[in-house]
């Protein structure tokens, strides 16, 4: 029989001091927000703005759950804030900072959230694929697209069009094992056999945007398309994920 794994995750809010709910303190509400989009598109749960009716589609069976424990066994509601005393991080500092804060990536999903500044200031965000450093493991995204406007509460700070959640979708996807559906090109270079070949990154929403002699699946999570226009993990991608979760990454699953 088939279960459906459960992820324990820590998300580590890095700020400057600011009150919770401004700047890039973000509030409880857009943490979890983030966690329910996630929850919804990789469950592909019926009704939400990531269900897709796709032949290929996929509910991948993997659930995001905030941890309970800090690796000391202390209480904890999976929300880390660290006042990181400086204004936002640049590529220099994120690794450090990840460094400073981890918690054992061999038992939690490590998130981050951060004002990302300078040279990471176009960026929305970027993930370690399995196998990396143990010290900087896990998934970061800039504080103005962590969450989703579905659920804002009147504290949140999105940034349009990518403030659906789907940035961390898609670098979950990578956490994971998954690539680009545009990885080399036309030669297919994403290992996924059901997901069509693509040229090029798309954005925006394109209708019917043909790449490779084949209409590009501009819906999927990992291509570059605004958040409002992503539905999609197919059946392909879901067995490259479980088998990351039964393989270097099986301590999560356990
Ligand atoms: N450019 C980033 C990456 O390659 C994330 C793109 C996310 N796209 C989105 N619609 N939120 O990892
Ligand atoms: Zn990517
Ligand atoms: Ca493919």
């Amino acid at each position: 029989r088939r279960v459906v794994i459960e992820i324990p995750l820590v998300v580590h809010v890095l700020h400057n001091g600011e009150p919770i709910g401004t700047g890039a303190n973000i509030s409880d509400a857009q943490v979890l927000s983030q966690v329910t989009v996630m929850n919804e598109d990789f469950r592909r749960i019926m009704g939400t703005p990531g269900y897709n009716t796709h032949a290929d589609g996929a509910d991948v069976e993997v659930e995001f759950v905030m941890a309970q424990r800090t690796p000391d066994g202390c209480p904890t509601n999976g929300i880390n804030r660290v006042n990181i005393c400086q204004d936002g991080t640049n590529s220099a500092a994120i690794d450090s900072w990840k460094a400073q804060t981890i918690w054992d990536r061999d038992l939690y999903m490590n998130m981050w959230s951060s004002k990302y500044v300078g040279d990471m200031a176009g960026i929305l965000g970027f993930a370690q694929f399995p196998g990396g450093s143990a010290a900087t493991d896990g998934v970061s995204a800039g504080h103005t697209y962590f969450g989703s406007s579905d659920y804002d509460d009147g504290t949140f700070q999105l940034s349009p069009p990518y403030d659906k959640g789907r940035t961390m979708t898609h670098e979950v996807g990578h956490y994971l094992g998954l690539f680009h559906t545009f990885q080399g090109g036309c030669n297919g270079g994403d290992q996924v056999a059901d997901t069509p070949a693509v040229d090029n990154p798309n954005f925006g929403c394109p209708t019917g945007h043909e790449s490779c002699g084949t209409i590009d699946m501009i819906e999927n999570y990992m291509d570059y398309t605004d958040d409002t226009c992503m539905n999609i993990f197919t059946n392909g991608q879901k067995a490259r994920v479980q088998a990351v979760l039964a393989g270097v990454r099986s301590g999560l699953a356990s």
